[in-house]
């Protein structure tokens, strides 16, 4: 038996990644460390799972951390952990550097200090900033994050990298695009758009609704992070995208026609500061090393992700009536 530490395990991706794995393999043991912070739900999980052990830690909190590498041999670390909402990091970075950076020197302590076999960083394309109408993402653009969220993010691939090159760690870095499907927070588009449809209410477009995400269902991700986990090359980077590039308001109407909602529902508003225009990933090294490509395309992951949030209506609307309305309110209120 292997064990896997993943982070954040609560959350969007990591929850889909656990069940997963989970499934998959027999021989892996999952311990999860999440602080279970707004964006987490331990609904996202099933009770009673076999292989499976949960630590409420924050891993911001080095003692609280250093206590769970002490009590299991972790094998492998998967770091999911993160305050990942851009807007939420305009309206306060602190605790995305908190988070997202003081957190994640603490996991590479620890696991230098406890010997991991393997540490893959989830982290995302938003690092390497915008892009112009052509051109793609590689794994050799230079980092240039334009929002505090993606600085952090930039922030801990650097340090994570520092490990390998300094201590010969056996790091790896992910980095995807926009992920969509179940179980994602209705604070992003995708989830906001359906619930705010269902519910027959705004749907609000930054600006000119003309910006770019190269859009993956979590499931492509997911695969493609087990991928790196096993085969990956340790101090590389691997890009993973889903090749569905789409305007955001070609999203919105694409919801809206699917539920039979009237796109009057949708409100221009107020742009977001500093918005990056486009992203749009080549992925070719890990589909030439490891033979990935997203098995979902966007309609497909659309409809499943539509019909999923149809059939889930209790767990949206757990999350409505809770703090998630001040939330709303604070966010799209002055737009
Ligand atoms: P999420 O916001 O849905 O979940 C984050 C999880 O981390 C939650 O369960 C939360 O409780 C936990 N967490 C936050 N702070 C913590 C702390 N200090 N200690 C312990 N646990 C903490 O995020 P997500 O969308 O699932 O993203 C997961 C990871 O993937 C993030 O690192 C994000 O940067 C990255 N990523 C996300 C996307 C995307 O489109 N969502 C794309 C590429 C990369
Ligand atoms: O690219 C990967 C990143 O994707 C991840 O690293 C982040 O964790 C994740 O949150 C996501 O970031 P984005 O900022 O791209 O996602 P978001 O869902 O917030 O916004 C998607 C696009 O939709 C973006 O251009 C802003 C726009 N938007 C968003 C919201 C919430 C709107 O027009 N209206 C909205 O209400």
């Amino acid at each position: 038996m292997k064990t896997c530490l993943v982070t954040g395990g609560f959350g969007f991706i990591g929850s889909n990644f656990i069940r997963y794995i989970l499934k998959e393999r027999k021989d892996i043991i999952i311990i999860n460390v999440d602080d279970i912070t707004y964006a987490a739900n331990p609904k996202n999980l099933a009770d009673n799972l076999a292989n499976y052990k949960f630590y409420k830690v924050n891993i911001v909190d080095k003692p609280a951390l250093s206590k769970v590498f002490n009590d299991n041999k972790i094998d492998y670390v998967v770091n999911f952990a993160a305050e990942s909402h851009v807007d939420r990091s305009i309206m306060n970075p602190a605790v995305f550097i908190k988070t997202n950076v003081e957190g994640i020197l603490n996991l590479l302590e620890l696991s230098l200090k406890h010997s991991v076999e393997r540490f893959l960083q989830i982290s995302t394309d938003e690092v390497y900033g915008s892009l112009g109408k052509s051109g793609k993402f590689s794994e050799k653009t230079s980092l240039s994050p334009r929002s505090p969220y993606s600085a952090s993010k930039a922030s801990a691939d650097m340090l994570a990298m520092s490990f390998f090159h300094t201590y010969d760690m056996p790091v790896l870095i992910s980095r995807c695009s926009n992920n969509y499907g179940p179980y994602q927070f209705p604070e992003k588009l995708i989830p906001l758009v359906i619930i705010n449809a269902l519910n027959n209410k705004d749907i609000p477009l930054y600006g000119d609704g003309k910006n770019i995400r190269d859009w993956i269902y979590v499931l492509d991700h997911v695969n493609g992070i087990y991928s790196i986990l096993e085969h990956g090359n340790v101090g590389e980077v691997y890009n993973i995208g889903g090749d569905s590039e789409m305007e955001n308001e070609a999203i919105i109407k694409y919801i809206l026609n699917k539920l039979n909602k009237p796109l009057s529902l949708i409100k221009y508003v107020k742009d977001r500061p500093g918005h990056d225009k486009r992203y749009a990933m080549d992925f070719t090294k890990i589909t030439q090393e490891m033979g990935f490509l997203p098995e979902y395309n966007i309609e497909k992951g659309l409809d499943l992700t539509i019909n999923w949030y149809l059939n889930n209506e209790n767990w949206w609307r757990e999350i409505l009536s809770g703090n998630y309305k001040e939330y709303y309110k604070i966010m799209y209120d002055y737009r």
